[in-house]
């Protein structure tokens, strides 16, 4: 079997091989990579448990399968090619030689800074490479990684340390998103209140703006470095990993109030983040990728740092926003750096179609071959739209369906070799099986179905835990139907049998792409003095894909108070982040519940929508007056 597959008959046969063989399959893509010592056994595995092993005592390093192991060949190849905020900035080109000594050199910071094997360490940073590197350092000594998005609030960080028990961080003085100058140190300074066991915050210098530095727990990045390369530049060891040592944790929010930490393991991730990424986007050597999320989510982990770097790629990263400074930012990007693949979210597309097609003119983007999208479902606009004016008609569309938990892509076209469909993922990767479950957790067979998506069968990047709390991972993902993962999705498989996803069947929004639990949402505001209660569900929105509503109930004394709106919005930045402010509230009188206490959503979801005419059965609800009562008062 090769590694990347070829041709449509190339992927039907690998497919099949990968149901009919697993272990076959996967030994053989695994023997691409590095390995200190073999495995002695591919795969041993329950879904009831959970638990699931693949390459079972192969001992590995990640990083030496994305460093060391290109250093012969690639270099003096570009492994990450950076662009600044700000276009006056001159961008940043690291050779795979380069970021082997940077890497090696941090990995000694951290070492010198106390950190060992299997200790968690938080990163809270910009979008600079040093983030990468930073990434990169911990794996090469086996610390687990927890990279928080940028976006988010002190109160977050303090729930993520305190759940991982990180007793270190790695942040920036402050981040430049945009017009905007993000004073993370100030962020995580907050966060440290309450958070007395944090013992080592290693800050970079990004924005020099001044910053309160605490004596014997701060340390600067640059004088760390100092202290190192004055020593010469010795490359460390990698520490030898386990194939299922965590590799790293990535929170992510679900349908309760509290994220969860995923948690991913050293190689099987790896060979499926690499196998994914080759095969998805046909990567061809030379070719300069250009991934548009941000390294605080999983898109960024498995396809800007360790997918492409794996493949010995070109990941081009940036730091900033789509509209700044001005609306044409990625096209000059593709433009200057020649990308080869382009990929973004489809609210990415939707909010620059806004500015029309002025912003691309002039900008030659005759470089791009392959064009993704992740996050959301794409809508057949946006499709036609991206397909015309980036691609020309000339480039692979590739809509790729996947989640924090399950490390890569797992249902994607192929650019290129497999069919595309507007707004469908269309078919799964070889090694993925999947089944459309019903109500009754029956699976469903035959085409032009809809169901929820469910996946029979382990692949190597399956999480592994969540953080801390096992039996939560077995009864978010492995509960609801019996020997399945259950994604949480909805899913239609059409007469060609290939799969669309119709969106979240759970108490979860996917708000331009970031994944926000509504208990959260509505913890957040619950803290608001003066509120009662809450309800928060998504509406259709047109360059969110979807907006968050709020139903919000104030305690008698403050429902005239002034300013109340502001002050609930205020507390979501404050203990969630920007991201998560709803863009609507209703003030109401109640809310409709079941006679159980339960709130019912459907309802509110209808009336957000303002779909008031297919409201339905209120009958079993404790009050159906108050459904009047929302929809005469709709926003
Ligand atoms: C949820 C996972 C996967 C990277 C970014 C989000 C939705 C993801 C698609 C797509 C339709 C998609 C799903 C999924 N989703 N990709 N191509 N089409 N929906 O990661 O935060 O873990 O969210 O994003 O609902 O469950 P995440």
């Amino acid at each position: 079997m090769p590694f990347q597959v070829k041709t449509y008959e190339e992927y039907k046969e690998a497919y099949a091989h990968s149901v009919a063989q697993p272990e076959a399959f996967w030994d053989d893509i695994a023997s691409h990579f590095q390995w200190r010592k073999k495995w002695d056994k591919t795969l041993a595995w329950t879904f009831t448990e959970p638990n699931v092993q693949w390459f079972i005592n192969g001992k590995l390093n990640i990083t030496e399968n994305c460093i060391d192991r290109h250093l012969p060949l690639l270099g003096n190849k570009p492994a990450i090619i950076w662009e600044a905020n700000s276009k006056e900035q001159q961008h940043v080109v690291i050779t795979y030689s380069e970021l082997y000594e940077q890497v090696n050199n941090f990995a000694q910071v951290l070492r010198n800074n106390g950190i060992q094997k299997g200790d968690r360490v938080c990163i809270y940073m910009g979008m600079i490479p040093q983030l990468a590197v930073a990434m990169l350092a911990c794996a090469r000594i086996g610390a687990i990684h927890s990279v928080i998005f940028g976006g988010f609030s002190a109160s977050s960080i303090s729930d993520r340390l305190q759940d991982a028990q990180a007793a270190h961080i790695i942040t920036c003085d402050g981040a430049y998103r945009g017009p905007k100058d993000i004073p993370l140190k100030n962020i995580v300074d907050e966060a440290l209140v309450s958070c007395p066991f944090v013992k080592k915050v290693i800050v970079y210098q990004r924005t020099n703006k001044p910053v309160n530095m605490v004596a014997g727990r701060d340390v600067w990045w640059y004088d760390e470095l100092q202290k190192v390369t004055a020593q010469g530049h010795q490359p460390i060891a990698a520490e030898e990993m386990d194939a299922e040592d965590p590799l790293f944790i990535l929170y992510t929010s679900g349908s309760t109030g509290k994220p969860k930490g995923v948690v991913h393991s050293c190689a099987g991730y790896m060979v499926y983040a690499t196998y994914s990424f080759v095969n998805v986007f046909q990567y061809r050597p030379g070719e300069v990728h250009f991934c548009t999320a941000d390294i605080g989510w999983i898109t960024g982990h498995s396809y800007i740092v360790y997918g492409v770097l794996c493949a010995g790629g070109t990941s081009l990263m940036y730091e900033g926003i789509p509209t700044y400074p001005d609306a044409g930012r990625f096209w000059d990007i593709v433009a200057k750096h020649k990308a080869n693949i382009l990929y973004t979210a489809p609210t990415a597309i939707r909010s620059l179609m806004a500015y029309g097609t002025a912003p691309i003119e002039g900008k030659d983007l005759s470089s791009l071959r392959v064009l993704g999208t992740v996050g959301e479902p794409i809508n057949e606009e946006a499709w036609h739209w991206y397909n015309e004016h980036i691609g020309k008609k000339n480039c692979a569309i590739v809509d790729t369906w996947f989640q924090t938990e399950t490390g890569g892509i797992l249902i994607s076209n192929l650019a290129g070799v497999t069919p595309s469909k507007p707004s469908y993922a269309t078919l799964p990767l070889p090694g993925i099986q999947l089944a459309l479950m019903d109500e009754q957790g029956k699976e469903m067979t035959g085409n032009n179905i809809s169901g929820n998506l469910c996946i029979k069968f382990p692949w190597p990047s399956i999480l592994r835990t969540t953080w801390g709390d096992h039996e939560r991972c077995r009864l978010n993902y492995f509960a609801t139907y019996k020997d399945m993962y259950f994604t949480g999705d909805g899913c239609h498989r059409d007469e060609q049998g290939f799969y669309r996803i119709t969106g979240r069947v759970d108490d979860v929004l996917n708000v331009s792409g970031h994944r926000i639990g509504t208990a959260e949402v509505e913890n957040a505001i619950n803290m608001q003095e003066g509120v009662l209660e809450s309800a928060v569900v998504g509406y259709p929105h047109d360059i969110k894909g979807q907006g968050i509503y709020a139903y919000v109930i104030l305690e008698q004394s403050h429902e005239h108070e002034q300013g109340m709106q502001a002050h609930i919005l205020q507390n979501v930045t404050r203990i969630i982040g920007p991201f998560a402010r709803p863009d609507k509230i209703q003030f109401v009188k109640g809310l409709p519940k079941t006679r159980s206490g339960k709130i019912m959503r459907r309802i509110l979801r209808k009336i957000a929508e303002g779909d008031l005419a297919n409201i339905g059965d209120t009958s079993t609800l404790l009050d159906p007056g108050v459904v009047d009562d929302i929809k005469d008062g709709k926003v």
